[in-house]
């Protein structure tokens, strides 16, 4: 299949990717530099910094599918920049927002347990084989819309299984490994809306686990809707054909699976911070609200990733890196302390995350990575610790629905969710529209105020009991 753009269709690329503030300078891009199991080697990590340093200003940002951008780059660069990409063994992915109509979706980053192997099961190769397939692979370019897939089996949902297209969740199966299946997740606001992913009820043994994503994927790409743009995602095929049916399907393809009952309770603790592996080696995480972070950042990480650890590094999902195989944690933090990269933050730091709407140009000042870091700073005052997903719009590329306090951005306010709760496939629900950025922190302020009054075991619980009460206002 041959890509063109016709001069409409490139004028519609440039006018979404350009920066948002400086929308119609018009030359001014991103681009995604896609990370297979969000894990880079020290030497890769190098190579982003020049990147960054030569085409982005030496500016970089962790994404909450464990992949790294670039902002800044110049049309002109482009074919250099792909090609230096292509050296260092980087792909990107298709922009799907690029194109009118539903098509020209791929296979996103597959997100994976950012200790996977170090902490409990490896998932990481499943994820690696299934990134190298896909990526590129012009037989999966043009599906209906983008697909995008998650592995955990360390118990907790640090990879946002609810909000994907098909998610693997570890298992043990009567003695043997394996997954059980979650399929039509999705956050955006696209048909049939916010969708939990649900439950297959089916076994899958690692030596499936290919085949199986191939034949969902293929039957997304088949037998998506490509109606239109709202109707493409595969939650809207789950949604209209039944679990039932996508599983007669996929067992026509790769043979009968093994019922499961009930999937594995999931916390939704996502075991950033530091901890010991299992090989008695430690893993810390250096937070980096809103994945924010800079060429010099990022050599500085390399050279001490292979000082203090053994020279891997792992994107997290909640846009931080993570050091493993260290020794020692504590010489390896007072060396980050002394190069100005360690602060002494809560869970809420780590754990928060904000979306690249600088750069979307869909919230106006006062965006989500900074309305993020203001929530949080707040709660970091108060001594009261949770996590703050913030989404400059309905499209949700912070999952604002899953957090115990979310906010999704409108232009230049935002409408305030509480009550999400990863693990549990709870969205939280909206209890305030069109506030201002200060009115936000003034509402999350409130909350705590009312927490302090008392009567809750803690002030997430409180969250899902305001959740729980508009619920049953609103009769649904
Ligand atoms: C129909 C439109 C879009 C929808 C429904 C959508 C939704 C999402 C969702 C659900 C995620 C992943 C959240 C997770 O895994 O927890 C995501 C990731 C992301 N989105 Fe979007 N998004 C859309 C368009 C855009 C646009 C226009 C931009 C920027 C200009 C953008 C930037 C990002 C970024 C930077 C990420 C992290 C990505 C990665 O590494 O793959 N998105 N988006
Ligand atoms: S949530 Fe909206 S504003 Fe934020 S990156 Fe996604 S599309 Fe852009």
């Amino acid at each position: 299949m041959d890509i063109s753009l016709d001069v409409g269709e490139y004028a519609r690329f440039i006018g979404r990717f350009s920066l948002g503030r400086d929308s119609g300078m018009g030359s001014l891009h991103f681009v995604r530099l896609k990370v297979p199991a969000g894990i880079l080697s020290a030497d890769r990590l190098r190579g982003v910094a020049e990147l960054s340093r030569e085409f982005g200003r030496g500016y970089a940002e962790i994404t909450d599918r464990q992949d790294i951008q670039l902002h800044w780059i110049e049309a002109d660069d482009a074919l250099k920049l792909f090609s230096r990409m292509d050296e260092l063994g980087f792909t990107t992915d298709m922009c799907g927002q690029a194109f009118s109509g539903a098509g020209h979706g791929d296979v996103r980053n597959v997100v994976v347990c950012p200790l996977s192997g170090k902490v409990g099961r490896g998932v990481h190769n499943h994820a690696i084989e299934l990134t190298r397939f896909f990526s590129g692979n012009r037989e999966f370019l043009d599906m209906p819309k983008k697909f995008k897939m998650a592995f955990t089996a360390c118990g907790t949902d640090c990879v946002r299984v609810e909000i994907n297209d098909l998610s693997f969740v570890g298992v043990n199966h009567e003695g043997e490994e394996g997954y059980a299946l979650m399929v039509g997740g999705g956050a955006g606001k696209t048909e049939p809306g916010p969708r939990i992913a649900e439950p297959m009820g089916v076994f899958v043994p690692e030596d499936k686990v290919f085949d199986v994503a191939l034949s969902l994927v293929r039957l997304h790409r088949d037998r998506g809707c490509r109606e239109s743009k709202s109707k493409a995602r595969f939650k809207y095929l789950v949604d209209t054909w039944g679990l039932s049916r996508i599983r007669t399907h996929l067992e026509s393809e790769v043979g009968p699976l093994e019922e499961i009952a009930e999937m594995p309770a999931l916390s939704s603790n996502v075991h950033e911070g530091e901890g010991i592996q299992d090989d008695g080696r430690h893993y810390l995480t250096l937070p980096l609200p809103g994945g924010v972070t800079s060429a010099e950042q990022l050599e500085t990480i390399a050279a001490l990733s292979e000082q203090y650890g053994s020279g891997e590094l792992r994107l997290t999902p909640s846009q931080n890196i993570t050091f493993v195989d260290v020794d020692e944690p504590d010489a390896l933090r007072g060396a980050l302390w002394a190069r100005g990269l360690w602060k002494d933050v809560t869970p809420s730091y780590y754990t928060s995350i904000g979306c690249a709407s600088d750069f979307c140009g869909k919230t106006r000042e006062v965006h989500a990575k900074e309305l993020m870091r203001r929530v949080v700073g707040l709660l970091e005052r108060e001594g009261v610790h949770t996590r703050v997903f913030v989404s400059g719009c309905q499209n949700g590329c912070c999952a604002h629905q899953l957090a115990p306090i979310g906010f999704m951005g409108r232009g230049s306010t935002y409408d305030l969710f509480v009550g999400g709760r990863l693990g549990m496939g709870r969205m939280g629900r909206r209890v305030a529209t069109g506030l201002t950025p200060a009115q936000c922190v003034d509402a999350v302020r409130e909350l705590v105020e009312q927490y302090r009054e008392g009567g809750y075991d803690g002030f997430e619980d409180m969250l899902e009991h305001i959740a729980r009460t508009v619920e049953v206002e609103k009769g649904d």
